[in-house]
């Protein structure tokens, strides 16, 4: 908890692993499906949260890459949940001024999906509120790959020169770029570690890991977890000496 002559610090963007479906049905004796459906529940919570809160960006993991390896029965009904969840919550990310954008590579999807994402994200494009980023059959590695290959693409036209590319322009290239850096990372369902989420932007997150379930989740667990982030000092390779001096100069 933080004392009051702490300043509290918000993060700007905040992401979301949420994990923990599949065990939390299991555990009620319930098919791995009815997690996923309860954790529709959780989402609108976090969603709620992050707007409340004033956060700037909401970046949540969908369905990543490797998911597809999963039994066929669980995918297809991943996706239709997918399409009906875009369809029943549009109208609310709407009344709430939510700008949706989706992260990954889209190709994969049916054209039916792609045609329901492409959709919502024209309709809510102009919102101003917080920015809600699903990653849907994103990897970090792909996010990586389709950067290198736009470079490539300019450099192969000889719009750009191979030794100009530095980490900015890689950045640029990368998804999430115009928004602020993942300052927080949350992840439910006890494991720790990224599952190939997003590799480059989380390079200085700092990082929360939970074992409650992702269809438990809810504003108190968010709140923990803003909390610890209040409480750290990111030093970003710096000393703590230096960071607190910047901090006494800029007040
Ligand atoms: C996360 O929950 C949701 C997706 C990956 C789509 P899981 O389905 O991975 O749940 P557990 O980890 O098996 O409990
Ligand atoms: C990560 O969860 C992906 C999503 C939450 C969408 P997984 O359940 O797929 O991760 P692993 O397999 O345990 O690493
Ligand atoms: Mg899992």
């Amino acid at each position: 908890m933080t004392t009051l002559n702490q300043q509290v610090k918000i993060p700007k963007h905040v992401a979301i692993i949420m994990d923990g479906n599949g065990r939390w049905a299991e555990a009620k004796g319930k098919h791995r499906v009815f997690g996923h459906k309860h954790g529709v529940k959780s989402l609108r919570k976090a969603i709620a949260f992050a707007s409340e809160n004033n956060i700037q960006a909401l970046t949540i993991f969908a369905f990543s890459s490797e998911n597809w390896q999963r039994p066929e029965k669980e995918v297809n009904m991943l996706m239709e949940l997918f399409f009906t969840v875009l369809g029943s919550e549009l109208k609310k990310l709407q009344k709430h001024n939510i700008k949706l954008k989706i992260i990954g590579e889209l190709t994969g999807f049916s054209e039916r999906l792609q045609k329901k994402v492409f959709e919502a994200e024209k309709v809510t494009k102009d919102n101003t509120g917080l920015v809600l980023n699903v990653a849907a059959n994103y990897g970090g590695r792909w996010d990586i790959t389709q950067a290198t290959k736009k470079l490539a693409k300019l450099v192969a036209t000889g719009e750009l020169d191979a030794d100009d590319i530095d980490e900015e322009l890689l950045s640029r290239a990368i998804t999430l770029h115009k928004l602020p850096a993942v300052d927080l990372m949350i992840r439910t369902g006890g494991e720790h570690r990224i599952s190939n989420f997003l590799l480059w932007q989380l390079a200085y997150s700092e990082l929360y890991f939970t074992d409650v379930l992702w269809p438990d989740f809810d504003a108190l667990t968010f709140q923990s977890a803003l909390d610890m982030f209040s409480g750290k000092e990111r030093r970003f390779g710096q000393t703590s000496e230096q960071v607190s001096l910047t901090k006494s100069e800029s007040n």
